[in-house]
C-alpha cells in the first residue's frame, strides 16, 4: 500500500483537491457539495459511480443529458479531485457543526499545539494571528481551510514579511502595521519591532504561511472539535 502511494506521488505530484473543487465544480455543486437537488457531496454516497474509477470516467465525460458536462482536466487533477470528494464526508462533520467546543479546546492547547503560535481564551503565543474572536466573522469551512492548507488563502493582515537590513542580516516576522516610512512586525519571539524602510536592503511580503498543514495530523473529530471551539470564540480574550 505504501509503495503505491509513494509510486503515486512520483508519478503525479498532488494537486490541491479543494481548490479545484472551487475553481470547477462548486458553482453548480455548491461549496458544501449538496448545490444540485439529489446529489449531496457530503453523504459519501453517490446515485451513479461506486469506485474511484468511475468517478474518474464521470469527471472527465460528464453524465450525457445533464447539466454534468464532460471535462479536460488532466488525470491527476482528476484524482486530487475524487480525493477530494471522498474527504467531503469528514470535513462535513465539522463544517455541520459535529464538533464538541470542550475537547476543541484541549486540542487547541494540548495535542494540536496551536497555542505555540496563536492565542485565545488569554492562553497562547501572540507570533500567530489572535484567534480569540475567530467565531465572530469566519465561517467554519474558512477556518478548516486555514488549518488544513495555510497557504490557500491568507488574510492580507496575516502575511508574513521578510526585511533585510543593510548590513545583511534578515528579520521574518507577522506584519501588524505598515506606512509609508515605517514597518511594524512582531517576530517569531513575540518581539514587537518597529524598522524604518529607508534603511532596509530589500522587503519581501512571503507567500507561503508559516503555519504547518494539520492534513493528517489530527483525526476528523480532533479536526469537528477544534472548528466548534473556534466558532464558539466571539470576542476580545479576556
Ligand atoms: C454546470 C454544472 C455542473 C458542473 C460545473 C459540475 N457538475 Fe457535477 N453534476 C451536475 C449535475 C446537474 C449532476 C446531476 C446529473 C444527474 O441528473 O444525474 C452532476 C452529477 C455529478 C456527479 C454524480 C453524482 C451522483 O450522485 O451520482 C459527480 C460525481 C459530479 N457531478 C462531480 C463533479 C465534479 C467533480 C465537478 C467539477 C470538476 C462537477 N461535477 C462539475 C452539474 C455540474
Ligand atoms: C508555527 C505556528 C503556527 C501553528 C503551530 C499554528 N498556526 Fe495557525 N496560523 C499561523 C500563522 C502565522 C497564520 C497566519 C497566516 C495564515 O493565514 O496562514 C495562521 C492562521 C490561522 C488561521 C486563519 C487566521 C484567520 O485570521 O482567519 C486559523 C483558523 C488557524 N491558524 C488555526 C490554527 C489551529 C487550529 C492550529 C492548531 C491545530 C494552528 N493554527 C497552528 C501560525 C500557526
Amino acid at each position: 500500500m505504501l509503495s503505491i502511494l509513494i509510486a503515486f506521488m512520483v508519478l503525479a505530484p498532488p494537486q490541491d483537491g479543494s481548490q479545484l473543487y472551487r475553481d470547477n465544480c462548486a458553482r453548480c455543486h455548491g461549496q458544501d457539495g449538496n448545490g444540485i437537488p439529489g446529489v449531496d457531496f457530503r453523504t459519501g454516497q453517490f446515485r451513479r459511480p461506486s469506485t474511484d474509477d468511475d468517478l474518474m470516467r464521470i469527471i472527465a465525460g460528464g453524465i450525457p443529458g445533464t447539466a454534468m458536462s464532460p471535462s479536460s482536466l488532466p488525470d491527476a487533477a482528476r484524482r486530487s479531485l475524487v480525493d477530494f470528494l471522498r474527504s467531503m464526508p469528514n470535513s462535513a462533520g465539522a463544517s455541520a457543526g459535529g464538533g464538541d467546543a470542550a475537547r476543541g479546546r484541549t486540542v487547541f492547547e494540548g495535542q494540536g499545539g496551536c497555542t505555540s503560535c496563536h492565542r485565545a481564551n488569554g492562553k497562547g503565543s501572540r507570533t500567530g494571528p489572535d484567534l480569540g474572536d475567530a467565531g465572530s466573522n469566519r465561517r467554519a469551512a474558512d477556518i478548516e481551510r486555514s488549518i488544513l492548507n495555510p497557504n490557500a488563502a491568507i488574510l492580507p493582515q496575516n502575511r508574513t514579511v521578510r526585511a533585510t537590513a543593510a548590513d545583511g542580516s534578515t528579520i521574518t516576522g507577522r506584519r501588524l502595521n505598515e506606512d509609508t516610512d515605517t514597518i511594524q512586525l512582531i517576530d517569531d519571539r513575540e518581539r514587537l519591532v518597529s524598522l524604518s524602510k529607508a534603511t532596509l536592503r530589500e522587503f519581501t511580503v512571503l507567500k507561503t504561511s508559516p503555519m504547518p498543514s494539520f492534513q493528517g495530523k489530527l483525526t476528523p473529530q480532533e479536526l469537528a472539535d477544534v472548528i466548534a471551539y473556534l466558532l464558539s470564540l466571539k470576542g476580545p480574550t479576556p
